[in-house]
């Protein structure tokens, strides 16, 4: 069994990836890969009681925060918006309170707001720890750590010699936002002779950002260019939800051109590995073939999750 990792330095909140200091990711991803090998610790948070506060669907984010906490031996507390005083007006900030006033110090928040998680932080007590599940288009920090343990355990620990290709939607991608963020920061050269994280991404113009998200990446709209030789593709959810209408002609037609089947597949290295952040839009973004293919590590994810939100509670609420 390995040894628990020397604690990072005390973070009160997560709510982004962005400027997180190196040691202090590096600290997370390998407290994750401890708990990927131990499967949990129920005395660590003892006596604590966390909220998953979820303002917008989810099933993998919601599901693996209440098993991590569980893990760890929290008592856990799933609010959902659709059956709460939500539904009778009450905001979030007052929701937040109140359950915080229950003696609850954990909240692991969803909301379809950009900012609003960061928001109720700056609301909440100082002794109350909050994590972003998911902020609109802005970050998913818990969905960065956990692509980045899943490409640390295919492909090592050192990311400065990969070419990691991102597909699709970055326009609306959170998920994006905080693989790229993480990507930047675990990429960049260790010496001054090392090249540095090439990161490719690739889509239709429409659907890529056009503020400074995608400084310092390779940009294209030729999906067979970009894939040549790259060592892991991450494929993002086309997401219609958040979509304004004629961003794209047709789901026929982005499935054509940007969609990933196994013959564009073959234009990455042998050895490449395809993540997919979840819900599948399959036969959209991705056909079956590679999804449940040999190279896909879309399961493997999924199961880092909860390991990767055991690090991140752990390494907030731990007293
Ligand atoms: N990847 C992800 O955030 O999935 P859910 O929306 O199901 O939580």
């Amino acid at each position: 069994m390995s040894t628990m990792p020397v604690d990072p330095p005390a973070l009160q909140h997560l709510l982004t990836l962005e400027n997180l200091p190196r040691t202090q990711l590096v600290a997370l991803l390998d407290r994750a890969q401890h708990y990927a090998g131990c499967g949990g610790d129920r005395t660590a948070l003892a006596g604590t009681s966390v909220c998953t506060l979820f303002f917008e669907p989810s099933t993998r984010t919601r599901m693996s925060f209440q098993l991590a906490a569980q893990r760890l031996g929290a008592d856990v507390l799933g609010f959902d918006a659709s059956t709460s005083s939500a539904r009778k007006g009450e905001t979030a900030r007052d929701t937040l309170k109140n359950i915080e006033a229950m003696g609850v110090r954990g909240f692991v928040v969803r909301h379809p707001g950009d900012g609003a998680v960061a928001e109720l932080a700056a609301a909440a007590d100082p002794g109350t720890a909050l994590v972003n599940a998911g902020d609109g288009r802005s970050d998913h920090p818990t969905q960065g750590l956990l692509d980045m343990l899943t490409l640390r355990q295919a492909k090592g620990e050192d990311f400065s010699r990969l070419k990691v290709l991102i597909v699709g939607d970055v326009r609306h991608s959170r998920v994006a936002r905080s693989d790229l963020q993480a990507l930047r920061t675990l990429g960049s050269a260790g010496d001054a002779h090392a090249r540095g994280i090439e990161i490719r991404v690739c889509g239709p113009r429409s659907l890529l950002p056009d503020d400074d998200t995608l400084a310092g990446c390779l940009v294209s709209d030729d999906l067979d260019a970009a894939l040549e030789g790259v060592d892991a593709v991450m494929m993002l959810r086309l997401q219609r939800e958040r979509m304004q209408e004629g961003l794209i002609a047709s789901v026929d037609d982005y499935h054509r051109d940007y969609g990933l089947d196994a013959r564009r597949l073959g234009r990455a290295a042998a050895d490449a590995v395809v993540l997919h952040p979840g819900p599948v839009n399959r036969g959209v973004e991705i056909t079956d073939e590679v999804a449940d293919g040999p190279q896909s590590l879309i399961l493997r994810q999924v199961r880092n999750g909860v390991a990767a939100r055991m690090a991140v509670l752990d390494a907030l609420l731990r007293r």
